[in-house]
């Protein structure tokens, strides 16, 4: 499916805000996944002619964010901090839990499409790892009933 008219005046808009269009690459980029929930090839050859790119340099600004996914993804996507802290504060455990009540590994998304799980590079609450994102939400102190608890506040 192309880009609708909103995504490509939204990402025009943008564009006006800087003076070389690339600059805008992030933000368009965040634009079609607000929409579409993840970047497909065919939107990304679309964004990168709006703002005069060649696709292999958006995506190399694509696949350089962990946060811009160019996979589909369940309607929640969980990401699981994969860093040393949260290590030491019980990660694997969390993970093994996680894998266990979802039914999927990393990188997997459940049959219902309702949660994508993820790792992500530390998510700067190391003082209260072990954590993980739940979309925009971010979760820590957890513990496998904490995070039970947390699960089913997703539909
Ligand atoms: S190491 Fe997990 S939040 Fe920093």
């Amino acid at each position: 499916m192309a880009l609708t008219e909103e995504e490509i005046q939204e990402i025009k808009d943008y564009v006006k805000a800087y003076p070389n269009k690339r600059g805008a690459c992030v933000e368009a980029l965040k634009i079609v996944q607000r929409h579409d929930g993840w970047v497909s090839d065919r939107h990304l050859r679309e964004v990168a002619h709006l703002l005069e790119m060649t696709p292999d340099e958006l995506d190399g600004v694509a696949t350089f964010y962990s946060l811009i996914f160019r996979e589909p993804v369940g309607r929640h996507v969980i990401l699981i901090c994969d860093s040393v802290v949260c290590w030491i504060m019980g990660y694997e455990d969390l993970l093994r839990h996680l894998k266990s009540v979802l039914g999927i590994d990393l990188g997997e998304t459940t049959a219902d499409g309702r949660f994508t799980l993820l790792p992500v590079a530390c998510l700067g609450a190391c003082d209260h790892a072990p954590a993980l994102m739940i979309d925009e939400d971010l979760h820590i102190d957890l513990t496998k009933e904490k995070l039970d608890e947390i699960l089913a506040r997703y539909e």
